[in-house]
């Protein structure tokens, strides 16, 4: 956050723009059958109805945090409190755009994408889920692939970072299809268990790209600036 000295305060100037509070509600990203923006509240609401219709076998628990154990009455809430405090904590240090994503208009989940110190690390993250109809139907693929092509392209990100607990099969056929690597493992224990957690890592050149391009709507100076991107020459 940047911090004014109340002495500096000028009022703004009749006419002049009010600055953009919050750049990345303009961002659109579009795939052949995806369309990609950073949650709002409305489309949250979306995604709590679309978790409650199921994400995975009530017997597998493919998430680091067991979150979709949540008692059914308490689940949205959990889902909307987390993304608010994602969004509050947004600032050029730590960033998170939690692309809402729909199929024909549905939303079918989420692909998030995050970074710390990216200004200087040039390092993103990516987690992803579907609701039970939208997959296995490559669209998994398509939505990463979409915030791998933002990334690298229009970022300037130098790596990409995911992880998947052991077992999850869809996560690592997507990791291997798109050129990631093998970064070491850790051990979670969402259900009170450990688990094997691989990590992978995957840089510009390892990409292995679409046959289409990514569609970029609303990618402002101002949204760059907040996320101390330098998009590549
Ligand atoms: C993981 C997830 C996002 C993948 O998206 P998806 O659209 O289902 O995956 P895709 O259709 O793009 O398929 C990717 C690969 O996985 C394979 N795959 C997809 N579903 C599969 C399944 N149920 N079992 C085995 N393989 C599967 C596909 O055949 C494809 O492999 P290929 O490239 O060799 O053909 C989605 O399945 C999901 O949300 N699952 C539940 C939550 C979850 O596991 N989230 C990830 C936490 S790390």
């Amino acid at each position: 956050m940047t911090t004014t000295d109340p002495g500096e305060w000028r009022p703004r100037p009749a006419g002049s723009p009010v600055p953009e509070p919050w750049p990345q509600r303009h961002l659109v990203l579009r795939t052949p059958r995806l369309e990609l923006r950073p949650d709002d509240d409305a489309s949250l609401l979306e995604l709590v109805a679309l978790a409650h219709t199921g994400i995975h076998p009530a017997e597998k628990m493919p998430f680091q945090q067991a979150w979709t154990d949540a008692e059914p009455a308490y689940l949205g809430r959990g889902m909307l409190q987390h993304f608010w405090s994602e969004r509050a904590a947004v600032g050029p240090d730590r960033w998170s755009l939690h692309f809402v994503v729909r199929h024909d208009g549905a939303v079918a989940g989420v692909q998030s994408l995050t970074a710390s110190r990216f200004g200087v690390l040039r390092d993103v993250a990516t987690g992803s889920y579907l609701g039970r109809p939208f997959q296995s139907r490559g669209l998994g693929t398509e939505m990463r692939a979409a915030v791998l092509a933002f990334a690298f392209d229009h970022l300037g990100a130098t790596s990409a970072r995911s992880e998947y607990l052991e077992g999850s099969v869809a996560s690592c056929r997507i990791s291997e299809r798109l050129g990631y690597r093998r970064d070491g493992t850790a051990r979670v224990a969402p259900r009170g268990e450990p688990v094997v957690q691989q990590r992978v890592v995957l840089d510009p050149s390892g990409f292995i790209r679409p046959s289409w391009t990514l569609q970029v709507e609303g990618y402002s100076s101002d949204l760059a600036g907040l996320l101390t991107a330098t998009p590549p020459a």
